[in-house]
């Protein structure tokens, strides 16, 4: 079941559709929910068509062409980094090593303890800044250096 949290951002969300468009709130509500859990679970799936009155398959649809979507329990705060050439030219590959050595996980992995995610991206249009990574689709941070990582996760890790 959705949480009372969820349910009030999507009232707040469908404000913006008419009536017999609820539908149209699904990328939002998908996104409410991976904002509370860090994924959305097939279960999830099923409560947001119930809620929106639209087919189960139309959610899943949606929910597995975005690859911001997390469809398997990722990490707290989830580092997407991008992989994408210009990014690669730039040192995304070392970054990568980098953080997969510092956590301790893969890509696609997140670590015991829940905190910290791994992902890697397509091109988020900041090429100039790269190597960079997101986090948790809310913040990039790019020009990484080693020394910038390191100081990221500190502060993520006290959050
Ligand atoms: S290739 Fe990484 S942001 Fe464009």
């Amino acid at each position: 079941m959705l949480s009372e949290q969820v349910q009030a951002r999507i009232n707040r969300e469908l404000k913006k559709y008419p009536a017999d468009q609820k539908q149209s709130a699904v990328m939002s509500a998908l996104r409410f929910v991976q904002d509370e859990k860090g994924w959305i679970a097939t279960e999830d799936m099923t409560d947001i068509a119930l809620y929106l009155g639209m087919p189960q398959m139309a959610v899943y649809e949606v929910a597995t062409f975005y690859h911001m979507y997390n469809l398997k329990p990722m990490g707290r705060h989830t580092l997407t980094v991008c992989t994408n050439l210009s990014c690669q030219l730039g040192g995304a590959n070392e970054t990568v090593d980098y953080l997969k050595k510092k956590l301790g996980i893969g890509l696609g992995e997140a670590t015991a303890d829940g905190k910290f995610g791994l992902l890697e991206g397509e091109c988020m249009g900041a090429c100039v800044d790269a190597p960079l990574f997101t986090i948790s689709n809310k913040k990039m941070c790019g020009r990484l250096t080693p020394e910038k990582i390191d100081q990221i996760l500190t502060e993520l890790d006290q959050s």
